[in-house]
């Protein structure tokens, strides 16, 4: 297994920081890992947050766990029986309930100290006392940074339905009706709430943290410091829990899938254009409210889209991924015109670039903005390319880098993506209409070096391939491609409609 995290550069830095500096001087790092712990009252979206969170890290490269005190909970007691367990008087279950915070926090600091950048403590945290051991442990203790997530909510709607949604359903709950759990889980809030302390910049103003209020409705920051916790504030503020459907698909067969050509912008093949016909009319037919359509630069995109009764977007960041010198060419050509790049890719999908083109890791660098934009938004129809929907998916599904770029996506199918409690449901509506199979799987059995193709790793000299490219590839700087630094310039934003 290996998140897409794994592939931050900072792991690096963190193992090497961890045995060589102590807590005092780890904090005067900006890279230093962080603990991120989410504040609030029960079924007030903290493991929604903490979920969604991590997933959205770790698909932009940042290594991150959530560690969840109710799984220690429960792994540390027998069967859960009722709510009397987290009365603030029930001094042997409080004893119990520290002892569990205080393991899950060694646990993230053991983690923090091999490769991890980000731990999410999911926990209700609810009061300073609480809150000042974290700070001890994590910050005095182990020098790693803290930034508090506090979920209000004063919505009864919106925590009876999270109650029911999810709360429900979880382990404590299984031998109980719905009704009675509903009942039992009101009166664990009215504990906690007992003794709920909210995050304040007066008693607390040390502390760096957020508050998000009513699922976004509101949103404080208090002395959050660094990229990271930048982050992690804007992506936080642009969620929201409002129903909804991303609707992907990719454009219908092109004359160069036909070919079996990569990359260019060829135009649709007759049935490709049934296709973007046959999407239309079930697009249109759905009646989706305030449907938004978004698709790349590309021909192929635009055309599929065409019928679609709503307005359009085009986005550059939405385009094929670059395959630089590669472009034009099918598998087989690639193969035998550039044998070591073609194993190499074989090797490490995720991470190998194209000469004059682009990575997987590029890709997924480049659609974050069209990931904020989505999470943003309602009912959205993503018309696009094999790559970019990879990378989405992986997003949606929580797949990681080795997953990532071998996700199917086939021609002339629609993904149906909805939010459901945790995750997302993928449904696929497959179009009786024919298509080549563009998907091309991992190879079972790679050739343990180089030499299997006669070249000797030994006498490649730097800049061997580098060469063979400038010689055999096209000059895409000439035609304006480039942006000299081997990469594509390509980080568009949306553009208005057309
Ligand atoms: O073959 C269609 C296509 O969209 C190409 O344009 C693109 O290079 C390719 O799929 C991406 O798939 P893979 O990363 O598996 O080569």
């Amino acid at each position: 297994f290996v998140p897409l995290g794994f592939r931050h550069l900072n792991k690096e830095t963190w193992v090497v920081s961890k045995n060589r500096h102590d807590a005092g001087e780890r904090l005067n790092y900006v890279n230093t890992p962080h603990v991120i712990a989410m504040v609030g009252l029960p079924a007030r979206g903290k493991t929604y947050i903490s979920k969604k969170l991590s997933r959205y890290l770790n698909w932009i490269g940042i290594n991150t766990k959530v560690f969840n005190l109710g799984e220690y909970r429960r792994h540390a007691t027998t069967a859960y029986k009722c709510h009397e367990f987290f009365r603030p008087e029930n001094k042997e279950a409080m004893a119990i309930r520290t002892q569990c915070a205080k393991d899950a926090l060694d646990d993230v600091c053991t983690w923090l100290d091999n490769g991890g950048e980000v731990a999410v403590f999911d926990a209700t945290n609810s009061t300073i006392e609480r809150r000042q051991l974290i700070l001890d442990i994590v910050v005095k203790k182990r020098g790693f940074k803290l930034f508090f997530v506090e979920s209000v909510c004063d919505d009864p709607k919106i925590v009876e339905q999270n109650i029911m949604e999810v709360k429900i359903n979880s382990p404590d709950y299984q031998s109980m009706g719905a009704d009675v759990a509903l009942r039992d889980f009101l009166q664990r809030i009215e504990h906690y709430q007992e003794q709920y302390e909210p995050l304040d910049e007066n008693t607390e103003s040390e502390l760096s943290y957020m508050k998000i209020f009513n699922t976004g409705e509101k949103v404080l920051v208090h002395k959050h410091e660094g990229h990271i916790q930048a982050r992690i504030v804007y992506y936080l503020m642009n969620i929201h829990i409002i129903p909804r459907t991303i609707y992907l698909t990719r454009h219908g067969e092109s004359e160069w899938n036909r070919e079996g050509k990569i990359g260019g912008d060829s135009q649709l093949s007759p049935n490709g254009v049934k296709y973007a016909i046959a999407l239309a009319n079930y697009i249109n037919g759905q009646n989706i409210k305030n449907l938004r359509v978004w698709t790349s630069w590309h021909h192929r995109t635009i055309q599929s889209a065409s019928g679609v009764r709503a307005p359009q977007e085009r986005w550059k960041s939405l385009n094929e991924i670059d395959a630089g010198v590669c472009d034009g060419k099918t598998y087989e050509v690639i193969k035998r015109e550039f044998p070591e790049q073609f194993e190499s890719r074989d090797r490490d999908k995720f991470a190998y670039r194209y000469p004059r083109g682009e990575s997987y890791e590029d890709l997924v660098a480049r659609l974050e903005p069209v990931i904020m934009e989505l999470e943003r938004q309602g009912n959205v129809l993503v018309v696009s390319h094999q790559a970019v929907h990879r990378c989405l998916l992986a997003y949606f599904l929580d797949k990681n880098s080795e997953e990532l770029p071998y996700l199917e996506v086939p021609l002339h199918t629609l993904i149906k993506l909805t939010p459901v409690a945790y995750g997302c449901k993928m449904e696929q509506i497959n179009f009786p209409i024919e298509a080549v199979n563009t998907h091309r799987p991992k190879p079972k059995d790679l050739p343990t070096s180089f030499d299997s193709m006669g070249i000797k790793s030994t006498n490649m000299e730097p800049g061997f391939l580098e060469d063979r490219f400038k010689t055999e590839g096209k000059d895409k700087k000439k035609e304006g491609l480039d942006n000299g630094s081997g990469k594509i310039a390509n980080n568009g934003d949306a553009t208005l409609p057309t």
